[in-house]
């Protein structure tokens, strides 16, 4: 028989697998918000990075399928639609991501803390993932910063976000 996974990290990791979805629909709302603010290049860079946290969000689910545990789906809560301004819109991303951290850090105490062995290289992975998400999105922040409230500046960073994809 294999080693069950711990029901406490299998319940926790679910738990994560919806943060990650949720993480994808907020982004996909900035997204839209980003193309009803005429910027393409912000959407198009928002719309990747939602795939990315689906992708975030199937890691986990695989895993939990090769564990033989169970994948539980909840609701997700209605992202937001609108921002003041595109700065508030990626504040609010990078403050998700600070909170995503959060989360991936008890993951990781507690795969640690329940001698879940197996569970921890999944969290090495993510926990090196934070540290590129957040450097990610700080340095988009600091860039629309620098754009302040300057059309044709937003607009040129616009154009470098289209060919970029969601990194
Ligand atoms: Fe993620
Ligand atoms: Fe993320």
């Amino acid at each position: 028989m294999p080693v069950p996974l711990n029901p406490r990290v299998a319940e926790a990791l679910n738990r994560q697998v919806n943060n990650e979805l949720k993480a994808g629909h907020v982004y996909l709302a900035m997204s839209a918000y980003f193309d009803a603010q005429e910027l393409p290049g912000f959407a198009a860079w928002f719309r990747a990075h939602s795939g990315e946290e689906i992708g975030h969000a199937m890691r986990i689910y695989d895993y939990l399928v090769k564990r033989d545990a169970r994948v539980e789906l909840t609701a997700i809560d209605q992202p937001r639609k609108d921002h003041a301004t595109p700065e508030a819109a990626i504040a609010a991303a990078l403050a998700m991501e600070t909170e995503v951290t959060g989360q991936i850090n008890e993951l990781f105490d507690l795969a640690h803390e329940s001698k879940e062995y197996g569970t921890q290289p999944l969290m090495h992975w993510f926990l090196e993932e934070q540290v590129n998400e957040e450097d990610l999105f700080r340095r988009l922040l600091d860039q629309v910063k620098a754009a302040a409230d300057n059309r044709w500046h937003l607009l040129v960073l616009d154009r470098e976000l289209a060919g970029r994809g969601g990194s």
